[in-house]
């Protein structure tokens, strides 16, 4: 897995243009969650919720990790975390801040943990902080069909994006359910409000569909 400038084959993301527009975009990103975390601030509600989804020390995939705030308190809660983003500016604070979990440089519509000397499936995926709605339209379902490979046939991936975004909810939901992946249960939060035609965000826990897995 490269990052995604290195292959003209795959569509650059919305974060990486980004990133390519404003150079200095990742490191302010970097110091906007360090100066959170120095406060105090609150940063695990999507951890916990995943916490709460899966059996102790289990295998859990941060997919489009940042600079790892999510995996880390899984990682401080017990669990096995790798971590994989695009971004090396963001992998290089997520290696500096939180070691212990295993953070790769990497576009998740090339992900292939496998090739990278980590076979085994994981028991649980996160995909947090808006990430479905940063990544290339076209990379969109190649991106879950590999989560999807990269999950354990019981286990679940949470998924969860904002609405206004260009990714609706449906066309999401949608897209899951072409790369093997069934909804388990919608909510509009990540401390479980329900989710309803209104709800601007979307958390997505998914299951795996038997067979689905290629
Ligand atoms: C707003 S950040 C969220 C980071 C982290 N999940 C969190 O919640 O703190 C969005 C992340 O999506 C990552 N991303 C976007 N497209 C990606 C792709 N195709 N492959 C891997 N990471 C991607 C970006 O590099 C960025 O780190």
């Amino acid at each position: 897995m490269m990052p995604r400038d290195d292959d003209p084959m795959v569509e650059q993301s919305a974060w990486a243009q980004m990133s390519q527009d404003d150079p200095d975009h990742s490191a302010a990103y970097v110091e906007r969650f360090r100066t959170m975390a120095a406060q105090g601030a609150d940063l695990a509600g999507e951890a916990r919720l995943v916490d709460a989804l899966l059996p102790r020390r289990a295998r859990v995939l941060d997919a489009g990790c940042g600079p790892g705030r999510v995996g880390a308190f899984l990682a401080d809660a017990g669990h096995q975390v790798v971590g994989v983003d695009a971004d090396p500016v963001l992998i290089e604070a997520a290696e500096a801040d939180h070691p212990g979990p295993r953070w790769f440089v990497g576009d998740l519509a090339e992900l292939d943990l496998p090739a990278l000397g980590i076979p085994e499936r994981f028991d649980g995926i996160v995909c947090a902080g808006n990430v479905m709605a940063f990544l290339a339209a076209s990379t969109r379902r190649e991106v879950l069909r590999r989560l999807r490979g990269h999950l354990r046939d019981d286990g679940r991936a949470a998924i969860g994006f904002g609405a206004g975004r260009g990714y609706p909810f449906d066309e999401f939901l949608t897209d899951a359910e072409a790369a093997g992946l069934a909804p388990d249960l919608l909510l509009s939060t990540w401390d479980l409000r329900p989710f309803g035609p209104d709800a601007d965000f979307l958390v997505a826990v998914l299951r795996p569909i038997p067979g689905r897995d290629r």
